[in-house]
């Protein structure tokens, strides 16, 4: 039982991502997979001079045929693949019109193919990938600025002659954002169908290091949100951090906008000269409205009905002006996907505030929408989260 799985997108949607995420949960399972990936062929063949947005002009015939021969390439190195014993050949390209599938179809006789079509129509994320296109060697010779004009052109290029999915005979169409199925034509006598679609939608998390900021003189204060800076001893907490990850490899962090979030992370950045640190206003704390910087006793004194009605039900309280913990759920899991998106997967970091880590967590446990709001969140301990097909860990580790 052998199968080849043609992934299906414009550049910067996340495939290659997907394929990574397909390959290692069918390997979990025993099912040898491996990825056949045109961009790196490319390269190989005819390096970084490749790279530029004119060999992707559709009415660029020299290109093209260069375009042909590596596709044609790239399906013979799968089907080799295949032959010499493994189960399931990923083909990853942007494989984006017709004539490209029926021309994979043709070639590809030998055994069945499923297409994975990957859309993202996110413009924040998109903006993202593009971002980090442009790290990729074909573009070291050419400034920031240079090398995004040309990858937006190399784009435009695609778009030009993109179609969706839609004729082929076994097709999912994934928002490769939300990890969820849009639109499938099964064919359940297809091997390992079912083993993928539960790859595809599932929820995969690979090392999360969920921490809360430092202590803060409105923490001390017992006052409600604001921006105010850490104190010494949440400094030092910062500094504990940096020093406890020592060795721990974040090529992501995200914090919120606000200085103690931002300042939490710092002393983690200068031993790592590679990690993007991402602020997002998706984590800012919850907004405490009109009692922004107020105590909490000064709540109760001052505005008792308010203090007596969050008490009632903290979950639902709105903040006069302001938000409660429903209306956080929302906003947090925009952020939350954006991070786990952005950061491909992979390892990621996110320096957040009470409220938001509850809501975070909220996303990955089964709580009563009650209990929310009094989950524990310490400034000294983190939660590393792991949630893969065969793997869930949730972890509270103390690091000062
Ligand atoms: O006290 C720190 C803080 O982050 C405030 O800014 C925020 O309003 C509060 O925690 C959220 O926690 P709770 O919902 O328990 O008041």
């Amino acid at each position: 039982m052998k199968l080849y799985v043609a992934m299906v997108g414009l550049p910067a949607r996340g495939k290659s991502t997907l394929a990574k995420r397909i390959r290692s949960g069918l390997e979990q399972q025993g099912i040898h997979a491996a990825i056949f990936n045109n961009g790196e062929l490319r390269r190989m063949l005819f390096g970084p001079e490749s790279g530029s947005a004119e060999f992707f002009n559709p009415d660029n015939q020299r290109a093209r045929r260069l375009r042909e021969q590596i596709t044609r390439q790239n399906m013979e190195r799968a089907r080799a693949w295949l032959d010499e014993g493994g189960d399931v050949a990923i083909i990853d390209a942007t494989n984006g019109t017709v004539e490209q599938r029926t021309e994979l179809s043709a070639t590809l006789q030998d055994r069945p193919i499923l297409f994975v079509e990957c859309v993202n129509d996110d413009p924040l994320l998109l903006d993202a990938s593009i971002q980090r296109k442009t790290r990729l060697p074909e573009f070291a010779n050419m400034t920031q600025q240079e090398a995004l004009d040309n990858f937006r052109r190399r784009l435009a290029y695609y778009e030009s002659v993109y179609t969706s999915v839609r004729k082929e005979r076994c097709w999912i169409r994934v928002d490769a954002v939300d990890s969820c199925i849009q639109d499938e034509a099964p064919s359940n006598d297809l091997p390992y169908y079912a083993a993928i679609r539960d790859i595809i939608s599932s929820r995969w998390v690979q090392d999360l290091y969920l921490v809360r900021h430092g202590e803060t003189e409105y923490n001390l204060e017992g006052r409600l949100g604001g921006d105010p800076p850490l104190t010494a001893k949440g400094m030092e907490q910062a500094e504990k951090l940096a020093a406890h990850f020592e060795g721990i490899e974040l090529p992501y962090i995200f914090t919120s906008t606000k200085l103690r979030s931002a300042s939490t992370a710092r002393p983690l950045m200068p031993s790592r000269p590679n990690t993007i640190l991402r602020p997002m206003s998706e984590f800012d704390e919850i907004n405490a409205g009109d009692c922004e910087g107020m105590r909490y006793s000064d709540i109760r004194d001052m505005k008792p009905l308010e203090y007596e009605a969050r008490a009632r039900n903290k979950y639902g309280y709105i903040y006069p002006n302001g938000e409660s913990y429903a209306m956080l759920k929302d906003r947090v899991a925009r952020g939350l996907r954006r991070a786990l998106f952005i950061a491909g997967e992979g390892t990621l970091m996110i320096v957040g505030h009470q409220a938001i880590n509850r809501t975070i967590l909220s996303l990955f446990l089964f709580q009563r929408a009650g209990d929310v709001p009094y989950t524990y969140i310490p400034q000294n301990q983190y939660y590393h989260i792991t949630i893969t097909q065969r793997r869930k860990l949730f972890e509270m580790v103390r690091y000062a």
